[in-house]
């Protein structure tokens, strides 16, 4: 269901002579025979807004729908980049309770699993709108509409009790003019049915924090301005109001000058900030210099929730431009995200990880992934993390510079470090990523069957137990050759 709406706005090592020839002839059958099934490697990222915004005590989220998860592309990416997920539409009233006290949570489930399975947190979005209404809802006499909304906000709220970080409790309250919409919930319960909605929900998830939501409230105007006023009634009545949301449907070159003030104005208030929907849509088709000016607006956005002490977090409004909601709701934008249709991060994520502290958004030069045979999944530091004795995994390709390995020699280096057979290790030993020393045990030979194996153990990286799945860990085993034990450069 589309709406019509007012447009929102180094430490080397030598190796003897011989070693370096070996090296030399294996790492080129290596080559060649990577080559031979390669593909070109796409420019990537050469970390995660995930990891950079963690670093800054905050999130970087993303928006999928249920379709999205069949995406493994869109999975991958959003799994490799985002710690905080909003599901598109299927926390909706119209897909949770389509009928009078009939649920239906199975859509949303599906979201929170994916989230749970990544490692991510979610946002729930949303609880009480005017849009994505059941008509059975708009219909009912004033005098049952209370009722119907508490028992949505408490059965939606308990069902998804623990498992929510934030609720938008209610979603785009207001008219443009500041006014409140005369919707269904205004017209049976005025301004007060915000702090009723805002008690059942507190009362069903006490743990989660409860937003108030809004578009074109970015900067200071009339809106935001009305926003304000409520925001303070409601915490001088005592209602359980926790963050305001911004959505942060911008067009290019359109980012309010006024969005720190305004944000700064409700964190003094003693609210949570976040920015909850960005996307940054360009006319058709995007020229060069709109896609830079989209990197330099989500630049701004990043750098200003920074600054912002209160400013938990930044959500983009789906992973890449194929998949955004702005092509067919804004007739002739589009390109609106940090991702282009391949999966391809634009300026606007270069922008982001660098407002984030992050370097380079290519890889170095000369490394490669290492993909299973048997998975089609990646060699992978998770997390990208760099303490000595971090145990690779497998996990879905994604590029980012956890996965990225350069053949150094006889070495395997990733994130500056080495990867690295502990000592005495024997078959089942897990291996790990250690500072570069020179040892043998930080030499591999990179066999043109597709097997590495150690110069010190003589024994085989091995996906353990044969297993697929996101996580598993690579221990040393007897050489086989089998498919878990054959890696290509990705
Ligand atoms: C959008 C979804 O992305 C679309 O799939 C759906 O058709 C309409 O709603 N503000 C919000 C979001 O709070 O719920 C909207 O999501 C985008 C605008």
């Amino acid at each position: 269901m589309r709406r019509n709406r007012t447009p929102y706005s180094g430490q080397g090592f030598r190796p003897g002579r011989r070693a370096l020839a070996v090296g030399t002839v294996l790492v080129a059958a290596f080559l060649a025979a990577a080559t031979a099934i390669g593909m070109a490697l796409p420019a990537q990222a050469a970390t995660s807004l995930r990891s950079l915004a963690e670093t800054k005590g905050r999130y970087f989220g993303t928006e999928m729908t249920g379709g999205d998860l069949g995406n493994g592309s869109l999975t991958g990416v959003a799994a490799a980049q985002f710690d905080m997920l909003t599901p598109g539409n299927e926390m909706k009233w119209d897909t949770t309770e389509r009928s009078p006290g009939v649920f239906n949570f199975g859509p949303g489930d599906q979201i929170v699993s994916f989230a749970q399975a990544h490692g991510m947190r979610v946002r729930g979005h949303n609880l009480v709108w005017h849009s994505q209404l059941p008509s059975w809802v708009s219909n009912l006499p004033l005098n049952q509409v209370q009722s119907a909304m508490q028992n949505h906000i408490t059965t939606e709220a308990n069902h998804y009790r623990g498992k929510i970080y934030a609720w938008d409790v209610i979603n785009e309250p207001f008219n443009e003019d500041g006014t409140l919409r005369q919707d269904i919930f205004d017209r049976a319960m005025g301004s007060g049915y915000l702090g009723i909605a805002l008690r059942a929900a507190r009362a069903a998830d006490p743990a989660a924090k409860l937003y108030i939501n809004d578009f074109n409230i970015e900067g200071v105007n009339a809106k935001s301005n009305a926003l304000f006023s409520l925001a303070q009634s409601l915490l001088a009545q005592g209602a359980p109001l926790d963050g305001i949301g911004l959505e942060s449907h911008f067009i290019v070159g359109q980012v309010p000058s006024s969005l720190l003030t305004n944000m700064q104005r409700f964190a003094n208030l003693g609210l949570d900030v976040a920015v909850t929907e960005l996307d940054d849509r360009i006319p058709l088709p995007a020229s060069s210099n709109n896609i830079q000016q989209q990197g330099t607006d989500y630049g701004t956005v990043v750098n200003d929730c920074l600054m912002v002490a209160r400013c938990v977090g930044v959500s983009q409004w789906g992973v890449d431009d194929g998949h955004s909601w702005i092509d067919g709701t804004f007739p002739g934008f589009g390109a609106a995200t940090m991702y282009d249709r391949n999966f391809q991060p634009k300026p606007a994520y270069n922008a982001s990880a660098a407002a984030l502290g992050g370097g380079s958004s290519t890889p170095p030069p000369g490394t490669t992934s290492l993909v299973s045979a048997a998975s089609g999944r990646c060699l992978d530091v998770p997390q990208s993390n760099t303490t000595n004795g971090t145990q690779p995994v497998i996990w879905d390709c994604h590029g980012s510079a956890n996965q990225q390995w350069a053949v150094s020699g006889l070495t395997l280096r990733v994130l500056g470090k080495c990867l690295d057979a502990p000592p005495n290790a024997a078959a089942g030993t897990k291996v790990q990523i250690w500072d570069c020393n020179g040892g043998t045990n930080q030499q591999w030979n990179l066999n043109a069957s597709g097997t590495i194996s150690g110069v010190q153990s003589g024994l085989c990286l091995d996906v353990n137990g044969n297993a697929t799945a996101n996580g598993t860990t690579v221990i040393l085993w007897t050489c086989t050759g089998a498919a878990n034990q054959r890696w290509t450069r990705g």
